[in-house]
């Protein structure tokens, strides 16, 4: 899939922040990691994330599994990842819990949560990302904006869910129409409750 080059320049510096912050603490995986992409849009990020995390786990294969609600997202998503064996569900992130054979995921990724334009709905959304995590995976975020970002970190310690790390993006993209915004701003990451 090719992108567009600022989108391809944002990659490499997610890349970055996933093979040096969340990929060695997932640990080894024998055979197969597994990805759950909540509010996945169309999921720039596909390679990316495969990518860092295979080469990070050591894992024989990465499986990854995407939702959104909406449809043309998940249509661009499928599109674009047709080599990776990726799957993308049109589906509220918050009923993925009744699908039980999904089975649990060594890594729940959420790029950009959006808590600021909906906080019940997205903790609702984070509840469900912690009930599917393995019990050694990481769930991790990333967000626009610093208030966002915090607001979002307590939202998900008061779930149970404990911080590992906040990482700020020191080269993140400015976004020219919104001031005080920026591509991956903040990345965290968070262990399931014991
Ligand atoms: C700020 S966008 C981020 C999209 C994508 N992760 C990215 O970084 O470009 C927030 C996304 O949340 C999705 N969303 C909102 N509520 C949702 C829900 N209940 N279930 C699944 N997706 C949801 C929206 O459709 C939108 O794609």
């Amino acid at each position: 899939m090719s992108l567009d080059p600022s989108i391809a320049a944002d990659m490499k510096k997610l890349d970055a922040l996933l093979r040096g912050h969340v990929a060695p603490r997932l640990g080894r995986k024998k055979a197969e990691a597994r990805i759950l992409n909540l509010a996945c849009g169309r999921c720039d990020e596909a390679d990316t994330l495969v990518s860092a995390i295979k080469a990070g786990t050591e894992a024989d294969q990465v499986k990854l599994v995407g939702a959104d609600i909406r449809i043309r997202e998940i249509l661009q998503a499928r599109e674009r990842t047709s080599k990776l064996g990726a799957e993308f569900l049109l589906e509220d992130a918050r009923q993925l819990g009744a699908h039980k054979e999904l089975g649990e995921f060594d890594l729940v990724f959420m790029r950009h949560q959006n808590f600021w334009h909906g906080s019940e709905v997205w903790k609702e959304i984070f509840d469900t990302g912690l009930a599917k995590l393995s019990d050694d995976g990481l769930l991790v975020i990333t967000s626009y904006f610093d208030k966002e970002h915090q607001l979002a970190i307590d939202a998900l310690t008061d779930l149970g869910a404990e911080l590992v790390e906040t990482k700020q993006n020191e080269l993140s993209r400015g976004l020219s129409d919104a001031p005080g915004k920026s591509v991956d701003r903040h990345l965290a990451i968070f262990r399931k409750p014991k």
